[in-house]
């Protein structure tokens, strides 16, 4: 975490703006280990492995998010030259991340950043995709609910040693984005929303966040027909990971009902 997040966050307990610092470990990239402290309400939140945790109170969804991606983690053999070749993957993980990365690969194509952006890669998982800002010259933040090395934000470590980019990283919940209002230019979610169970609510938080005229870049969310079924049967199911599929209308309808 680099001291500009500071002036980026609110306290989710009580929404006060202003923290105090302390500082146990830092290198010359950025604070490692420490503890933002609320001055209102004295919440402590810790910095570990450079990461702000802002978690509080996480619902069971959360923590059954949790535990299924740290099972299926376990199921595929990842390297840092996987997460460095994310998101067109090599080897065994090329066929799984081709359709991903083709989409995103267009979108990006698309974005025609200046390179002064302020982004927040909402459902930042590895964070592959966060460093494709940071790497434009863009000050981006990644955050997921996820912290271990491989699907999580910890993976971010991979991309600050390896590429020399930064980018800060906070663990927190798309339902609740301790990031204050009109703060970034482009939220960008890559296979994220369709993990909440609220999408209004979700786009509510990412429409706070945003600054005026500020464009929010959505990017493989599944979508299924008017008739089709919703019901799914895959592996993230069964590991209990909050898995949806909406149908378009459900997005445009949610997305209409912004303000
Ligand atoms: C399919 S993964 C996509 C990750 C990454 N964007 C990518 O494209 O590789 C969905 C991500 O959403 C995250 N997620 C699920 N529920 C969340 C929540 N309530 N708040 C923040 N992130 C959440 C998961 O932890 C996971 O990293
Ligand atoms: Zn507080």
């Amino acid at each position: 975490m680099r001291k500009q997040l500071l002036g980026m966050i609110f306290c989710p307990v009580c929404k006060a703006q202003q923290f105090d610092l302390s500082i146990e470990q830092e290198n010359q990239v950025e604070i490692r280990q420490g503890t933002v402290t609320c001055q209102k309400c004295q919440r402590a939140y810790s910095v570990q492995d450079g990461i702000l945790d802002m978690l509080v109170n996480p619902s069971q969804i959360i923590l059954n998010e949790q535990t299924g991606w740290t099972q299926l983690e376990k199921m595929v053999v990842n390297t840092d030259e996987v997460m460095l070749s994310l998101p067109d993957g090599i080897g065994e993980h090329k066929a799984a991340w081709q359709c991903q990365a083709e989409n995103f690969h267009y979108i990006w194509s698309q974005l025609k950043l200046a390179g002064n952006e302020t982004v927040l890669d909402l459902g930042a998982g590895r964070c592959w995709a966060t460093r494709y800002f940071a790497r434009q010259g863009c000050y981006a933040v990644g955050l997921d609910v996820l912290l271990t090395r491989y699907v999580g934000l910890k993976t971010a470590d991979i991309y600050l040693e390896n590429e020399g980019v930064y980018f800060d990283r906070i663990c927190g919940d798309m339902h609740q984005i301790p990031l204050r209002k009109n703060s970034f230019d482009i939220v960008f979610m890559a296979a994220t929303l369709h993990h909440s169970d609220d999408i209004l609510a979700s786009l509510e938080q990412v429409q706070d966040a945003l600054k005026p005229g500020g464009r929010l870049i959505l990017v493989n969310e599944p979508v299924v027909g008017m008739r089709a079924s919703k019901v799914l049967n895959c592996i993230e199911v069964e590991h209990g990971i909050n898995e949806h599929v909406y149908r378009y209308m459900e997005y445009r309808h949610a997305l209409r009902k912004l303000k």
